[in-house]
């Protein structure tokens, strides 16, 4: 088959930490023609180790409405795996909030697509997506998702929990920070729940969306087994065999911290942050399980790459 021929299959956010696992998953097929809509190509290229067959990279900013239709052209499916940089702290000096990047940009992505005349929109939402929250972050992934709704297209829309794997931030970060830190501090009393999703497992489904699974469906999709920030902690404390003390940082502390930090330049931490931080992520599996079949990895098996060689 040649090039031409090939399914394209559009990717923004494609150089991300979600993305990558997408762009991958997807260039297995050899009748899938992946392409990345990234801000800068040639860096996005540098972010995929070894050879990226079946992916090319194109300039596109999802912000900037009128070079996308030319850069989705000719795209059967598009992901929007795409989020401002150092999210969830917003900087709106820079423009970077979830309303103008994550609802604003899925907004042109739509308009874009329907120019272009794909079949079908597929977005990362998030598990606490609600149009009526009063927290921005997930008020506006729960805007992106009717827009998305409401465009006429088709379309699939995955409501991720923590997303784990080799090239991940969170649970990198706890890894690392039990390398060094005498103890372990965690956001608010620890008790938030989340169901820790293999960022594979994620990257499966949303494969199977572009070929035609889950049309027209929200589905929330994490780990099957839901979980503390606390317990998971413990257990990336248990795989990579450094037990610490776990610390709680009180919300009331975390917030204080935020409401100083938003004073200062460079946008390092904010109240905001701090719902991000402390919300539930837990998930209902039903709708994805009845429509995906896929088994999703349990975290202990998942998390097997931190263990010590
Ligand atoms: N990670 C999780 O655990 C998790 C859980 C639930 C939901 N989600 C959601 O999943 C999505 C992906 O998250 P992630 O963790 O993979 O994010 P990420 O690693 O920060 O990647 C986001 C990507 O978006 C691209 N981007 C930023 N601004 C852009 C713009 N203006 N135009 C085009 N591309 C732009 C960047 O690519 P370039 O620099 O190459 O342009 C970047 O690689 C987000 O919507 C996030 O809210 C994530």
């Amino acid at each position: 088959m040649t090039q031409t021929e090939r399914r394209i299959v559009a990717v923004a956010g494609g150089s991300g930490f979600i993305g990558r696992a997408i762009v991958r998953r997807l260039a297995h097929d050899p009748d899938t023609a992946v392409r990345v809509l990234t801000r800068d190509p040639q860096r996005a290229r540098a972010r995929f180790s070894g050879a990226a067959p079946n992916v090319e990279f194109v300039a596109a900013d999802v912000t900037q409405g009128a070079r996308l239709a030319e850069a989705v052209a000719g795209a059967a499916a598009i992901v929007n795996a795409a989020q401002f940089d150092n999210y969830p702290i917003e900087n709106r000096a820079r423009g970077l909030t979830f309303e103008r990047v994550d609802y604003g940009g899925t907004v042109k992505l739509i308009a874009a697509a329907r120019a272009a005349g794909a079949e079908r929109f597929i977005y990362i939402s998030g598990a606490a997506a609600d149009e009526r929250s009063a927290i921005g972050a997930f008020r506006w992934k729960g805007r992106a998702e009717r827009a998305i709704r409401e465009a006429g297209i088709e379309f699939t829309i995955f409501r991720p929990s923590l997303a784990y794997g080799p090239e991940d931030r969170v649970v990198n970060m706890i890894a690392k920070a039990l390398r060094f830190a005498p103890a372990m501090p965690v956001p608010g009393d620890g008790q938030q729940r989340l169901q820790p999703l293999l960022v594979d497992d994620l990257a499966a489904c949303v494969a199977l969306a572009a070929g035609g699974r889950g049309r027209d469906g929200v589905y929330e999709i994490g780990g099957p087994e839901v979980m503390t920030f606390d317990a998971l902690v413990r257990l990336v404390m248990e795989i990579t065999r450094r037990r610490r003390p776990i610390i709680p940082i009180p919300e009331a502390a975390l917030r204080a911290a935020g409401r100083i930090a938003e004073m200062a330049p460079g946008a390092l931490f904010s109240r905001e942050a701090v719902d991000f931080l402390v919300a539930d992520n837990a998930c209902d599996l039903s709708a994805l399980r009845a429509e995906f079949p896929i088994a999703l990895t349990p975290a202990r098996e998942g998390l097997k790459y931190l263990a010590p060689a």
